[in-house]
C-alpha cells in the first residue's frame, strides 16, 4: 500500500507539499496587493466565498497532516537505517538545506500557529486587529492590522527568520518533491534543481518584501 512503502511515503510528502505550495503561491499573491492598496477587498471578496475558504482550510489541513505525518516517520526511519547501518554514509550531494529539512519545516509549524493566533484569530494584538476596525468602505481593515502589526520590530523579525526557514525548506522541497515523483531523469535534474531553488527565492522576496517595506517606513497605516 502506498503509505507503507518507502517510495509511496515519499510520493505522499511530495504530493502534499506541492498542494501547500499552491496554497503559498496564491497567498503571496493576495498579500502582494497591500502594495496597491486592495488588500481589504481582496480580503472581503474572499470571506464573501465562505464554501471556498472553507474547502481550501479543510484541503490545507488535510495536506499539513500528511505532510507532518509521513516527514516524521521517514525521519525517524532515516535515523533508525544510520543507526543499524553504524558506518554513517553520507547523502551522494547534501546541502545544508537538505540536512536540516526538520528542523527548518519545525520553524514553518510554530510560525503558522503564531501567524493564525496574529491575523486570523487575531488575538496577539486585538486594539489592531481587522476584526476591530473598519476602513472607509466599511470593510474589516486587514491591512491596517498587517501594517500595525509588522511594525513593531520583534514581529517583523519573527517574520522574517520564518520566511528564512521558509526559502531553505523550499530550496530543497520544490526540487525533491519532483525527484519523488519520478519527474525527473539525468538531463531534466539540474533545470529542475535549478527552477525549484529559483521559485523559492522568488517566494521568499515575495513574502519578505512586506515587512520590510513596513519597517522601512515605505507604508503607513
Ligand atoms: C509577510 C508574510 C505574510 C503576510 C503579510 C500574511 C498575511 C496573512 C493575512 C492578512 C491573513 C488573514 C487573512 C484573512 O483572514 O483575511 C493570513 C492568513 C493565513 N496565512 Fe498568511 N501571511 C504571510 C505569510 C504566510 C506564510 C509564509 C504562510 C504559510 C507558510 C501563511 C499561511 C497562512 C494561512 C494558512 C492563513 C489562514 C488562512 C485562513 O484564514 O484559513 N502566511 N495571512
Amino acid at each position: 500500500m502506498l503509505p507503507k512503502s518507502p517510495v509511496g511515503k515519499k510520493i505522499l510528502m511530495a504530493v502534499s507539499g506541492q498542494a501547500m505550495i499552491l496554497f503559498i503561491v496564491i497567498h503571496v499573491l493576495g498579500n502582494s496587493t497591500l502594495f496597491f492598496g486592495g488588500l481589504n477587498a481582496y480580503a472581503e471578496k474572499l470571506h464573501s466565498l465562505p464554501l471556498l475558504v472553507w474547502l481550501t482550510r479543510l484541503t490545507m489541513a488535510g495536506m499539513l497532516f500528511l505532510h507532518v505525518f509521513f516527514s516524521i516517520k521517514v525521519t525517524l526511519e532515516n535515523r533508525r537505517a544510520k543507526l543499524e547501518e553504524y558506518a554513517v554514509k553520507k547523502p551522494l550531494r547534501s546541502t545544508f538545506a537538505s540536512r536540516n529539512m526538520i528542523w527548518t519545516g519545525v520553524v514553518i509549524a510554530a510560525f503558522l500557529i503564531y501567524h493564525l493566533f496574529h491575523f486570523t484569530f487575531q488575538v496577539i494584538s486585538p486594539e489592531n486587529s481587522a476584526g476591530m476596525n473598519t476602513d472607509a468602505s466599511g470593510n474589516p481593515d486587514v491591512a491596517g492590522m498587517v501594517i500595525s502589526g509588522f511594525q513593531n520590530s520583534i514581529v517583523s523579525l519573527i517574520y522574517m527568520v520564518a520566511m528564512i526557514a521558509l526559502v531553505l525548506h523550499l530550496t530543497h522541497g520544490i526540487q525533491s518533491s519532483f525527484q519523488s515523483l519520478g519527474l525527473n531523469n539525468e538531463s531534466t535534474l539540474p533545470l529542475i534543481e535549478k527552477s525549484g531553488s529559483v521559485a523559492a527565492i522568488i517566494l521568499f522576496l515575495g513574502y519578505i518584501s512586506i515587512p520590510l517595506a513596513i519597517l522601512l517606513g515605505m507604508m503607513k497605516g
